[in-house]
């Protein structure tokens, strides 16, 4: 057990937790941020996925230890004031998802692309989201989705 300081969606949170366990444990179970979902557990399909300092990256096999010093956004932090950010309104304005349960890892990869590549192609956004498994198969509405959001 250690004390952990996190800075998840520019505010401080501190707990007492055990540094191997993952953030997208942290995050589901100790902080009720639950719009970060466990699909595989094993870094295969991208529903856990949230920013660290930027980047996506598979919260389930993010220790809490490793995500010391730095700055994790999840989807809770892209809304500001009851307003969507341009990625998840492009996403709605899509019909972008249809169960919705890879939607919130899906942005946050989609954020990342577009902070690389502000007007990606279509097979920059295919091979770049390629992580990412929508098991409703709503591909072509993400990839749209992504454009969209670029414009
Ligand atoms: Fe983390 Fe599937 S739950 S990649």
């Amino acid at each position: 057990m250690g004390d952990f300081l996190l800075n998840i969606n520019g505010a401080e949170h501190h707990l007492k937790a055990s540094g191997d366990e993952s953030l997208l444990s942290v995050l589901r179970n100790r902080l009720q941020l639950t719009g970060t979902k466990y699909g595989c557990g094993e870094g295969q399909c991208g529903a856990c996925t949230v920013l660290i300092d930027g980047v996506a990256t598979r919260s389930c096999q993010a220790t809490l230890a490793s995500t010391k010093g730095t700055r994790i956004t999840t989807i809770e932090g892209m809304e500001r004031n009851g307003v969507l950010s341009p990625v998840q309104q492009a996403f709605l304005d899509a019909g972008a998802f249809q169960c919705a349960y890879c939607t919130s890892g899906m942005i946050l990869s989609a954020i990342a692309l577009l902070k690389e590549h502000p007007h990606p192609t279509d097979e920059q956004i295919v091979e770049s989201m390629d992580g990412n498994i929508c098991r409703c198969g709503v591909y072509p509405r993400i990839v749209a989705a992504i454009k969209r959001a670029s414009q």
